[in-house]
This record gives structure tokens, C-alpha cells and sequence, in this order.
């Protein structure tokens, strides 16, 4: 189908955004987190604390890397399977792209899927902004829509964004990084918030595969460090979001896959007894023992699909490459017109 018309493009106002693009200091409920997972028996933080503004860049640049496959693994599949891909998605669908970033996957995907709209949606506003203004000088015929939103917890969208053909694109295997019961309810969540009064809903969605543990360890534990200091970084935002005062240095990367949960698990461990102090609190490390920071599960492609089914998703296609290393899967929300 070729589309003649120029398009609109929607980029969200300031005064219209919902969420600042880094975590902003002093929220209580920042604070409350992270302190609670700080003095817990097996201390944690969350993930999302990884991706401050360094963060974000620092897992760019892990893409990048010759031992993180995922990346370019998934985006071969795209480049092999572009056609198939859309054949099963359906022309002039609604693309709702979720945790955007800078469009690059979506767009690769443009000329063959020729979305009628584009919806990216990235907590960050602004570089959220800059992408889709660029995006729409390549692609002036899809109107496009961007919205600054953490879709993790609400994905109320707005009358703006078509009903018709809507499609969830998450790709990347950011599903991994909830347990599969928040994986479960997250997808859920998608069906039900996210179908449209016409009832039509599907996803296209990336996941990484279970494959042999030194392919995994590599791959979240790079020769030159980018991975450690992704996950090292976290410690000075926790600084400034809590006004603690943890010193990296004090500190050293670990990642390992667990074959008996079908994770990856990053945790950063003491290399020495310490003491980190916050306001509202202080812990006690022992030489050795860790924070978890982050888990990144792994699937069959059958324990994926089952997984899909549990959310109230049907697979039709699944697309892995010649290694199986990872999948692109697209299901229809089951139950709905
Ligand atoms: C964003 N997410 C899918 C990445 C992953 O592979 O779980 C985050 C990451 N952590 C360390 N390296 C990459």
C-alpha cells in the first residue's frame, strides 16, 4: 500500500507530560522503595533505577557489544522475516511501540508493516520527542503520535489513538525482566486496557531463549566492562535519588545465569565489610554479600507461548534464528471481538 498523504505528527508539550525523564530526588515513595529493598534480609533494588540519563547510554552501548546478542539477533530476524512479519500483522495497523526509546526498531519495520499510525511511548520525553520528529521526515505519510507514559503501571490511551488494528510491539526481551508472574499480569493488563472498543488487539513481542550458560554469562558480563559499570552506575543514582552514600569503588559486578529459575541475575557485591548511611537508615555489608539488581529471564519457545495463553494471548507465528537463540512472537488477545 503506498500512502500519498502527509501525515500529522503529535509530540507531547511540556506542560502535557506525565513523568519527568529522570527520577526526580525527594519522592517519598522513591524513597520508601529504595530504602525498604536496601535493609531487606537479601538486600534488592529494582531495575528501573539502572537507567538514569548514564544508564540509558551505558545500555546503548551494551547493545552494541560483541557478547550481547539479543540486539542484533532480533533485528536480523526482522531483517529475514520483515515480510512474513507483516503479512501477520496486517497492513495499516495501529503501531503502539512500547518503551520506544529512539524508534529504531519499529521504523525498521516501517516499509514492509506501513503502519496507518505510529504510537511510541518512552518515559522520556524529550528523547522521546526528538526521535519521532526525525522519524517523521523519513516517514511523512504515517501519522504519528507520541506519548511520554510509564506504561508499566497504567496504559490508559488516549481517543486520539485509532482503534482499529492495534498492535503492541515490545520488543528487545524486556519482557525478561519481570518475573513471569509480573510478566503474566503485565500482558494482562495490555489486553484488557489496551483493546480498543472494536475489540482488535495483537502483539508483536522479542524474547530471549535459554541457551547455554557461557553464551549468557558473557553476555551480561562483557571483557571490557560495560555491563559492570551499567550496573555499578546504579549505585550513584540510588546516591542521588536517597542521599546515600555508597562508594563504587567498595563494590564489583556479578552476573551468572541461574539454570534452575531460567534467569540471568545481576547483583553488585561487596568487596570489603561497609556501612552505606542514608537518612533514613543505615546497613551493614559483610565482604561478599550482594544487592540484586536485576533479573533477565529466559523462555522456550514453548514456555513463552504457554506464558502468552496464561495473559489471554493466542501465538499465530513465532520467528527464531538459525542458532534459536531468540524469538519475535505474534499473538491475538484471546476472548475479545
Ligand atoms: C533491557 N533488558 C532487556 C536488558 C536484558 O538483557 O535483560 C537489560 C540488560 N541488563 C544487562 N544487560 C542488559
Amino acid at each position: 500500500m503506498h500512502l500519498s498523504r502527509t501525515a500529522a505528527v503529535r509530540v507531547i508539550p511540556p506542560e502535557v507530560s506525565s513523568r519527568p525523564a529522570v527520577i526526580a530526588r525527594g519522592s517519598d515513595a522513591i524513597i520508601a522503595e529504595i530504602s525498604a529493598g536496601l535493609l531487606a534480609r537479601r538486600a534488592a533494588t529494582s531495575p528501573k533505577y539502572l537507567y538514569d540519563s548514564l544508564g540509558s547510554r551505558l545500555f546503548e552501548a551494551i547493545c552494541e557489544l560483541p557478547e550481547y546478542y539479543p540486539t542484533r539477533t532480533e533485528a536480523a530476524i526482522f531483517a529475514r522475516h520483515g515480510a512474513d512479519i507483516a503479512r501477520a500483522v496486517g497492513e495499516g495497523c495501529t503501531l503502539i511501540d512500547l518503551g520506544a526509546g529512539n524508534c529504531a526498531k519499529a521504523a525498521s519495520l516501517f516499509p514492509l508493516l506501513q503502519p496507518a499510525q505510529y504510537v511510541p511511548i518512552d518515559i522520556s520525553r524529550d528523547f522521546l520527542n526528538e526521535a519521532v520528529l526525525r522519524l517523521q521526515q523519513r516517514f511523512p505519510a504515517i501519522d504519528m503520535h507520541a506519548l511520554a507514559l510509564d506504561f508499566s503501571s497504567t496504559l490508559a490511551l488516549p481517543d486520539t489513538v485509532r482503534q482499529q488494528g492495534r498492535v503492541f510491539f515490545y520488543p528487545g526481551s524486556s519482557i525478561g525482566n519481570f518475573t513471569p508472574h509480573e510478566a503474566i499480569a503485565f500482558l494482562r493488563r495490555l489486553r484488557t486496557d489496551g483493546a480498543s472498543g472494536a475489540g482488535e488487539c495483537s502483539l508483536l513481542i522479542g524474547v530471549d531463549l535459554v541457551k547455554d550458560s557461557a553464551t549468557l554469562d558473557a553476555a551480561y558480563d562483557d571483557a571490557i566492562g560495560v555491563t559492570a559499570a551499567f550496573n555499578l552506575n546504579m549505585l550513584r543514582h540510588v546516591n542521588q535519588l536517597i542521599g546515600a552514600d555508597f562508594d563504587v569503588s567498595q563494590w564489583q559486578h556479578r552476573a551468572f545465569f541461574n539454570a534452575e529459575e531460567g534467569r540471568i541475575e545481576m547483583h553488585l557485591e561487596a568487596r570489603e565489610a561497609l556501612v552505606v548511611t542514608w537518612p533514613q537508615g543505615e546497613r551493614h555489608f559483610a565482604r561478599g554479600e550482594r544487592i540484586h539488581t536485576e533479573d533477565s529471564y529466559k523462555y522456550t519457545p514453548r514456555s513463552f507461548v504457554e506464558l502468552l495463553r496464561e495473559a489471554g494471548f493466542a501465538a499465530t507465528r513465532t520467528w527464531t534464528d538459525e542458532a534459536g537463540w531468540f524469538a519475535v512472537v505474534h499473538a491475538r488477545a484471546m476472548g475479545l471481538a
